[in-house]
């Protein structure tokens, strides 16, 4: 009998650069097969208390202390041995042996950098293997249906130079019949926000943010959604109907704990305020969703939001549940949350992930699978997406690279579709928007 071409003959890794020159890990693994997997891990700007922890060398000598020779060490000498001989196809086998030789809660001896990187790049090797695509692989023939992409084109927080709260400001083309589609209609509604901002604030204005948004020199969240909704128009869609807004907030950024108070456009708001601020919101803007309201601990805040706004937005969270299913049954219990992001690098492991996923979906929770604010080329989440039917998907603005891998990605995937695929924003009837 033939050898199973299945087997991981060889994992590899080395240091690699992410989207803001931050080192990185990527993992190659090789079956017996010959199919190879290449997976490289993301980074955070805004990140959660309780995600996975990122491991990072700390010299200031070596690319300012954010080098990550350790994690890469790591892959070499323990994670990979550990799943060599392994079947790629088993990839819960795969990840708990790579979470037992890490042996913390929180991923912290190995990196969640080394071992999601290894993860993924399992999958990948099994897909490769097979002469498959990596959705095909994840999701089966019922994988078919491309995500809404809620695409960031006002940088904000901690992504961007500029003064504004909010971390992101997000469109979100539903109306359209094809992924494609509603993709031209985003790049369009992006291109006549640049002219109106070159217009109305500057040439300075049209310099991009972390997530490929413009970073415009604005003070007040209500400036930006005004903007967002003046481009959607010029583009010659509705406000709305065709595209909605979003938020995310990314509020513990700009929350003071010991005040108990929200810093946001010159002012500071009580979080009582801050939730009469969101409803107020709500009702003159076209939003579908809130990310991350409040601060990463006030489950009962996102509760308050999730009762008063009566469903007519998502509420989603993000450093809240850090895509942790612990996390995410406490969220529940509060009744915190309508609506999670997935980072897989939250948690640190495929499969972590993709029970995380079944968990919320078998709550009727909706799901954004969802990039860093540090990325890179490439493009497992646009496959998880498509994989999982995520209703939605973040991935930055339709500009710089590292954005457009994932969209392009999801353009191909579209493409090998052909006929059989299918658009979630025909499938999905979004709240707020007309
Ligand atoms: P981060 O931001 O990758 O910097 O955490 C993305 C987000 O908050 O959704
Ligand atoms: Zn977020």
């Amino acid at each position: 009998m033939a050898e199973n071409p299945f087997l991981i003959k060889n994992v590899d890794a080395l240091q690699v650069l992410d989207s803001r020159g931050d080192p990185t890990v990527e993992v190659i693994v090789v079956t017996t097969g010959g199919g190879v997997g290449r997976a490289i891990a993301p980074a955070g700007a805004s990140k959660g208390k309780y995600e996975a922890v990122e491991l990072r060398d700390g010299d200031p000598k070596k690319f300012c202390g954010r080098s990550v020779l350790k994690a890469v060490e790591n892959v070499k000498q323990f994670l990979g041995p550990a799943i060599q001989g392994l079947d790629s196809r088993k990839q819960r086998e795969i990840d708990r042996a790579l979470i037992e030789v890490d042996g913390t809660k929180n991923k912290s001896r190995m990196g969640a950098n080394a071992i999601l990187a290894t993860s993924l790049a399992v999958a990948k090797a099994a897909a490769n293997t097979a002469k498959i695509p990596l959705f095909v692989y994840l999701g089966g023939v019922r994988s078919r249906a491309l995500p809404i992409p809620m695409l960031n084109i006002i940088n904000g927080g901690v992504h961007a130079g500029n003064e504004l709260a909010i971390q992101e400001f997000l469109i979100v083309p539903h109306n359209f019949d094809s992924f494609s589609e509603a993709l031209r209609a985003a790049v369009e509604t992006y291109k006549n926000l640049k002219n109106y901002l070159k217009q109305r604030y500057g040439a300075s204005a049209i310099n991009v943010g972390d997530e490929g948004g413009f970073a415009p020199p604005m003070k007040r969240t209500e400036e930006a959604l005004e903007a967002m909704m003046k481009a959607i128009s010029m583009a010659g869609y509705e406000p709305g109907k065709d595209i909605a807004l979003a938020l995310d907030a990314a509020a513990t950024q700009f929350y003071d704990e010991e005040k108990d108070v929200y810093r946001i456009d010159g002012k500071e708001l009580k979080p009582a305020e801050l939730l009469r601020y969101w409803l107020e919101l709500i009702d003159r803007y076209p939003i579908a969703s809130i990310e991350d309201p409040f601060h990463e601990e006030a489950f009962d805040d996102f509760a308050a939001l999730v009762r008063e706004s009566k469903g007519r937005i998502f509420v989603i969270g993000d450093d809240i549940v850090v895509t942790n299913i612990e996390r995410l049954r406490k969220a529940l219990q509060h009744g915190s949350v309508t609506g999670v992001i997935v980072k897989p690098n939250q948690i640190g492991t495929l499969s972590e992930t993709l029970d995380f996923i079944d968990e919320a979906k078998a709550r009727s929770i909706v799901t954004v699978i969802s990039h860093r604010s540090g990325e890179t080329e490439d493009t497992t989440i646009a496959h998880l997406a498509v994989a999982v039917s995520s209703i939605f998907i973040k991935t930055g603005a339709p500009a710089r690279g590292e954005r457009t891998a994932k969209y392009n990605e999801l353009l191909r995937i579209e493409h090998l579709l052909g006929t059989e695929a299918t658009y979630m924003g025909k499938l999905v009837k979004l709240p707020n928007v007309s």
